[in-house]
């Protein structure tokens, strides 16, 4: 990763800042979004139990690649330059992606992928590190296959992800590009014991760096299909991966393994305190100085795969990317109403993908970035 394309997003994370204060202090909005996230399909190949996609949209109301790119050249027409982060679902799925991620680089947007690493081969791992990717993220839930698999509900879904890691390095380096590769990790009661394992993986198969999310309780219960796959005995989410109050203990000593492990120089993007509210997040206790309100409406643009725009994904939509224009939508009566309301959500999330970070969070990860190479 280059230090310009850094300095640049660092310039417009800056800036989204200021006018985030000045909307909050006089009611103005010359806020533009910073963070955007691309849900390209909700289809999958996989049934990990906790997953919050559901798969239960019909494909045919998803955008096409035509619609994509008219909807990517028309949030440049708002914000200029940007980076774009696509999931799903899985993308690998959709055969044009990798065209997706080049009409990005040709078009001045940067674009990352997150993949479950299952569709990934000898023809495609070569293609998308040809479309210039940001950064590649791959899920892996655990430092072995018998941890990972029995998450992600597939026999060999460990050997699949671990061997993309390793085409995607290989490809970076023959191709000689500088894309940081990146795992991502949901911690939860299967892996909360395997944890301090994973930084040793991350440099075993040649990724960058880890990234640690805890599970969230978007629905209630597993995947009905997962259920099948372990034989679990109960179907709810919480009782299969919800770390309770009698895995407390095991929780704080493992968040203080990661912590002395990413103080001794270990490839952990999460911040200090990102690992020190993970506690607060499965207890459900607040931390006595939390901030109160929640500024996702000022800076996040998510789309879903049939065109909707949220803040967050547990707010209702504030337009369409298929019926009206990026500039349309961020600056409309709708997102303003849903925006002044969303500032006092009661839910006050602690650490999800939507988490607020202060500048020097995000140049402290930013430089480990760049020394990781
Ligand atoms: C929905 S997946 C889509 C991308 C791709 N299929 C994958 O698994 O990487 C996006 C990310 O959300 C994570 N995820 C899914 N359900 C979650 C939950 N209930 N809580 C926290 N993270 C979750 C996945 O592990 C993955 O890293
Ligand atoms: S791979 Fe797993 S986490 Fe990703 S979308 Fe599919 S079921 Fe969900
Ligand atoms: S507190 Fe959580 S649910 Fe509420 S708007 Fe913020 S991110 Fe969304």
């Amino acid at each position: 990763m280059d230090v310009k394309s850094l300095a640049t997003l660092g310039f417009h994370h800056a800036k989204n800042h200021m006018t985030q204060s000045i909307y909050l202090s006089s009611g103005v909005n010359w806020t533009k979004p910073i963070t955007f996230c691309g849900l390209v399909t909700h289809q999958c190949n996989l049934n990990c139990g906790f997953c919050f996609d559901r798969k239960d949209v019909d494909p045919s109301k998803e955008m096409s690649f035509e619609e994509w790119k008219r909807a990517l050249l028309s949030i440049k027409d708002l914000v200029g330059g940007y980076f774009i982060s696509f999931s799903g679902g899985e993308v690998m799925l959709m055969k044009w992606f990798p065209d997706l991620l080049r009409f990005c680089a040709d078009n001045g947007i940067k674009g990352g992928v997150l993949t479950n690493g299952t569709a990934i081969n000898d023809v495609t791992a070569p293609r998308l590190v040809g479309a210039d990717p940001f950064e590649i993220s791959l899920s892996i839930d655990g430092p072995t296959a018998v941890v990972h698999d029995r998450i992600r509900g597939r026999m060999r879904a460990f050997e699949m992800v671990t061997r993309a890691v390793r085409m995607f390095r290989q490809e970076r380096d023959r191709q000689g590009r500088s894309f940081p590769i990146i795992i991502r990790c949901v911690i939860n009661a299967i892996n909360l014991k395997h944890l301090a394992d994973m930084p040793r993986l991350v440099k075993e198969i040649g990724a960058t760096a880890i990234v640690f999310q805890p599970v969230h309780e978007i629905a209630p219960n597993v995947m009905p299909e997962w259920q099948k796959f372990t034989k679990a005995p109960s179907s709810g989410l919480k009782d299969n991966f919800w770390i309770g109050s009698e895995q407390a203990e095991l929780l704080e000593s493992k968040v203080a393994e990661l912590l002395a492990l990413k103080a001794a120089g270990a490839p952990i993007m999460n911040t200090e305190r990102d690992l020190e509210l993970l506690s607060y997040h499965f207890s459900g206790e607040k931390p006595a100085n939390m901030a109160r309100t929640c500024t996702v409406a000022l800076r996040n643009f998510f789309i879903q795969p049939n065109g909707d725009v949220q803040f967050c994904h547990d707010w209702p939509a504030i337009g369409n990317l298929r019926q009206q224009s990026a500039k349309e939508i961020w600056r409309g009566p709708h997102a303003e109403d849903l925006r002044r309301q969303s500032l006092h959500c009661e839910k006050q999330c602690l650490v999800n993908c939507s988490a607020q970070r202060t500048l020097l969070e995000k140049a402290s990860m930013a430089i480990h970035l760049l020394k990781e190479g």
